[in-house]
């Protein structure tokens, strides 16, 4: 949370000082002392029905972080109670990351004669695109004339007006935005405003992002029937209302104009979004989707910004036909290219292997049969912090289990034989040598089970080679493919925005069967026996450096060309090295 750590401090001793309220009381308190118009503070207490700040009192002065313009609207959202925040999708954005987004839109698309955020918040988006066109040799008062936005939250909207009016004033100004900010629930319908453009040159903003996969957010059949009449079946879904503004920008933008708003992640990949995606190609060219970075808000979503080009015709390219909008993350990630047609490949892993996941079933019956410390003979219990490379890390590193530290969990057979017979038939049949794969991670993280000793709990995979046949493989073999730098991009840019972080690939247990296998069987077989070796290897930093040599060789396994992959790959191999606690295998 790299702004709003410091506003919020500043703004709970400043609060303290003047003994303001409510938010609105706050937000009148900070543009007073901070120098905002008295005509404009005045218009916004009457507005959201607050006395006058501070009469005859006298207030400090407002700590820079909080100061200008700008700041309401942090200052406005921070103080909001944060149950209402989230159930909104209110989190206002820091005026960094607003003029960071505009001024890429302004790059591609030019300086806006006019511009309209519809989900205002404070007025970030339109202060940023004042403060670019200014800076770029507007006349002040033809800019600031040139704004429009609307909100549901009347409070935010006259907390627009009164910052776009303190903008105005500090650029020597009179101007008052009353007719351009409305208030307005943007998916419903399209705002009206008085003698607004027919359509805008930039549509900007940050759209409340509401999941509808669960919590408070999720909308009534009500509201998804006024959206499913707007904007059809594409709002039919689970589609989050931050894509559905995607649409809605684009009724309001004009022929040539251009649209740049702010995104949760999921949109470029959620099936459920996929309709909306396609209907916005239908009508506008993705130009570009970027990587703010994380950090912006406080709230856990990772998010993008996605530039949109308004042709003054249909474009003639429709979805699919272009580079998938995960594609264009990736690029902005710095994600490798991967071409797996031009990859020699032959088959893939659920050809040689099979993948058996632990599910709830057998996390529950194992609870009762697991005891702690090594015990010979007994299978041992890995959870995912005991994934090493290649090999686990049992007993060398605690780890939860069941709400619980374990030093070295291990499952006691015969009181799971009592417990839960068909747990232990499961326990059983994984009894055989095989890779554990951890689904989220660096990389593919894996280690090998060459005694067939370990019991994999969730949400760790086991891959086990399939028994006989010429194309008959070892577990090695398995941790070269998962392991691998082009299986490990293929996955990276595949599952993009899926994982934890941006850091982070994830891949759901089920698309472990499709991973491509290496066609040269040669270099495979060298690769799985240098896997081997390393592996024996105790001290985990020479494994990882000794992985790294292996990279150009496992490259070779597919006819990749190593030289862009391997960099980016051993940054991540080299990211996954922990410090290891405990006494050594059990
Ligand atoms: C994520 S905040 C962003 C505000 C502002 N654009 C910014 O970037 O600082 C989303 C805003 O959308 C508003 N909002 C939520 N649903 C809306 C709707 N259906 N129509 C218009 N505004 C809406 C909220 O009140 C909130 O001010």
């Amino acid at each position: 949370m790299r702004v709003i750590a410091a506003e919020r401090a500043a703004l709970a001793a400043w609060r303290a000082a003047t003994g303001a309220e409510s938010p609105a009381e706050l937000v009148a308190a900070v543009a007073r002392a901070g120098g905002a118009p008295d005509v404009a503070v005045q218009e916004f207490c009457a507005s959201v029905g607050i006395a006058r700040p501070g009469a005859g009192g006298v207030h400090p002065r407002v700590p820079d972080v909080l100061g200008g313009p700008a700041a309401l609207g942090m200052v406005h959202q921070t103080a909001l109670p944060r149950t209402g925040r989230r159930r909104g999708g209110v989190f206002y954005t820091p005026r960094g990351l607003a003029r960071t987004v505009v001024d890429r839109a302004i790059s591609a698309a030019g300086v806006p004669g006019t511009a309209c955020d519809p989900a205002v918040g404070g007025g970030a988006f339109l202060l940023a695109v004042a403060d670019a066109a200014v800076t770029a040799g507007r006349d002040p008062a033809v800019v600031v004339a040139g704004l429009w936005g609307a909100d549901i939250d009347p409070v935010a909207v006259e907390v627009s007006r009164l910052a776009l009016r303190w903008w105005a004033a500090d650029h020597g100004v009179d101007d008052d935005p009353a007719g351009r900010l409305v208030v307005a629930d943007a998916l419903a319908g399209i705002p009206t405003w008085r003698d607004a453009p027919a359509g805008f040159d930039l549509v900007v903003g940050n759209p409340p992002f509401l999941s509808q996969l669960r919590g408070r957010a999720v909308r009534t059949e009500g509201r998804r029937a006024v959206l499913v009449e707007r904007f059809g079946p594409a709002a039919g879904g689970y589609v989050d209302d931050a894509a559905l503004f995607l649409l809605a920008a684009l009724d309001l933008t004009a022929a040539g104009g251009s649209v740049a708003l702010l995104q949760p992640v999921s949109v470029l990949t959620a099936e459920h979004a996929e309709g909306t995606r396609a209907a916005v190609e239908r009508r506008a060219v993705l130009r570009e989707v970027g990587d703010p970075g994380t950090g912006w808000f406080d709230a856990s979503v990772e998010v993008c910004t996605v530039h949109l080009d308004v042709p003054a015709e249909a474009p003639e390219a429709s979805y699919g036909a272009s580079k998938s909008w995960a594609d264009r993350l990736a690029e902005a990630r710095g994600l490798p290219a991967v071409d797996v047609a031009a990859w020699t490949s032959r088959g893939s892993l659920g050809d040689v292997a099979r993948v058996t996941s632990a599910f709830r079933d057998q996390y529950y019956g194992l609870v009762p049969a697991v005891t702690d410390g090594p015990r010979p003979g007994q299978p041992r219990l890995i959870t995912v912090g005991s994934v090493g490379l290649l090999r686990d890390e049992h007993g060398r590193r605690p780890v939860r289990f069941a709400r619980r530290r374990w030093a070295a969990p291990t499952v006691d057979l015969e009181v799971l034989e009592a417990t839960s017979p068909r747990v232990a038939a499961w326990v059983r049949g994984l009894l055989h040598p095989k890779v554990v794969v951890a689904p989220q991670g660096r990389l593919l993280t894996c280690a090998v089970d060459p005694d067939g000793t370990i019991v994999p709990s969730v949400p760790l995979s086991a891959v086990s080679p399939l028994e006989g046949g010429h194309d008959a493989v070892s577990p090695w073999h398995l941790a070269a493919v998962l392991l691998s730098p082009p299986v490990s991009a293929l996955v990276a840019r595949r599952y993009v925005g899926s994982g934890l972080g941006p850091e982070t690939l994830r891949l759901p247990a089920r698309a472990l069967r499709d991973l491509p296998l290496p066609g040269h069987r040669a270099r495979w077989d060298r690769v799985a026996a240098n896997l081997a070796d390393l592996a024996t290897l105790d001290d985990p930093r020479r494994r990882t450096e000794d992985l790294v040599v292996a990279g150009t060789p496992m490259c070779r396994m597919y006819d990749v060309d190593a030289a862009e992959l391997v960099p980016w790959w051993a940054e991540r191999v080299r990211a996954t090295l922990r410090p290891l606690t405990g006494p050594g295998p059990g």
